[in-house]
């Protein structure tokens, strides 16, 4: 289970976090995307996945009937977000102990079946949610995005800190949105201070905006996308970070919740 957090909004995590579903896909792999961003849920919009999850009963090994939520199959991978809950625009306002809750569902109640990897879409920040999440979710560890400008990059360092807290490995960095504008190399600096591998960059392109804007996520890995070598480099150095962490401590197979 991975994280891809990052200091603040907009700065391209959901963009990330689809990216590393579609391309650890690509490369062979059984993924889940699981939103968690329940302030901005743009899994559902970014991937065109337009179905609900259902709930469906389930009998135990001791006879008893549970209730298990069904993730949404879209594109091959499996996806869970509370935008498929409310309609696309509306605001969510729900307090602590209600996201709290949901999320909590999404993660333990959820029937993912075997899968190779969960991206998980974290809320942006240090804030509650967050953190309330990470301490959660067993997470073999984070991605962290963030833009080339040192403004951006004290926010990304401030969530470097915050997984380091609840001791969560940092798979490393990403650099988004490179190029003339916000610059380039802050963040693999950033990396270098910080001694956490970088991951890679994903120039700022015209056609990652567009394929998100137009549900098609999942073109940013055809044949002509500009983009698509430089997102599949990401994918194999965050699939080879991830299983450094894995190997090295002993292996989970289900989901603990560490409340
Ligand atoms: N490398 C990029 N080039 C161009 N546009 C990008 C790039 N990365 C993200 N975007 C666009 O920037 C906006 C914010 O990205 P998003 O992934 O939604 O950020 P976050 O999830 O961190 O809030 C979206 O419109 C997205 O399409
Ligand atoms: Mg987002």
């Amino acid at each position: 289970m991975i994280a891809v957090g990052s200091g603040k909004g907009g700065v391209g995590k959901s963009t990330v976090a689809a990216s590393l579903a579609y391309g650890l896909q690509s490369l062979g792999a059984k993924v889940g995307l699981l939103d968690a961003d329940v302030y901005g849920p743009s899994i559902p919009h970014m991937t065109g996945s337009t179905g609900k999850p259902e709930v469906r009963e389930h009998l135990n090994p001791n006879g008893s009937v549970v209730q298990r939520i069904h993730p949404v199959e879209h594109d091959g991978l499996k996806l869970m977000s509370i935008g498929f809950l409310v309609p696309e625009g509306e605001a969510i306002i729900w307090r602590g102990p209600m996201l709290h809750k949901m999320l909590t569902q999404f993660v333990a109640e959820t029937e993912w079946g075997e899968l190779d990897y969960l991206i998980v879409d974290m809320p942006p920040g240090t804030g509650d949610v967050a953190l309330t999440l990470s301490q959660m979710l067993s997470l073999a560890g984070a991605v962290v995005v963030c833009t080339p400008q040192k403004v951006a990059l004290l926010d990304a360092v401030k969530a470097i800190g915050m997984y380091q807290k609840v001791n969560i490995p940092i798979l490393g960095m990403v650099e988004n949105m490179t190029g003339e504008i916000f610059g380039r190399g802050g963040a693999e600096q950033a990396a270098a201070d910080q001694k956490i591998p970088f991951l890679g960059e994903v120039p700022i392109e015209a056609e990652v905006r567009i394929c998100g804007d137009e549900r098609r996520m999942k073109d940013l890995f055809i044949e002509e996308s500009k983009s698509k070598a430089a997102l599949e480099s990401i994918c194999a150095r965050v699939a080879m970070e991830a299983a450094k962490v894995y190997f090295k401590k002993p292996a989970t197979t289900t989901l603990e919740i560490l409340q």
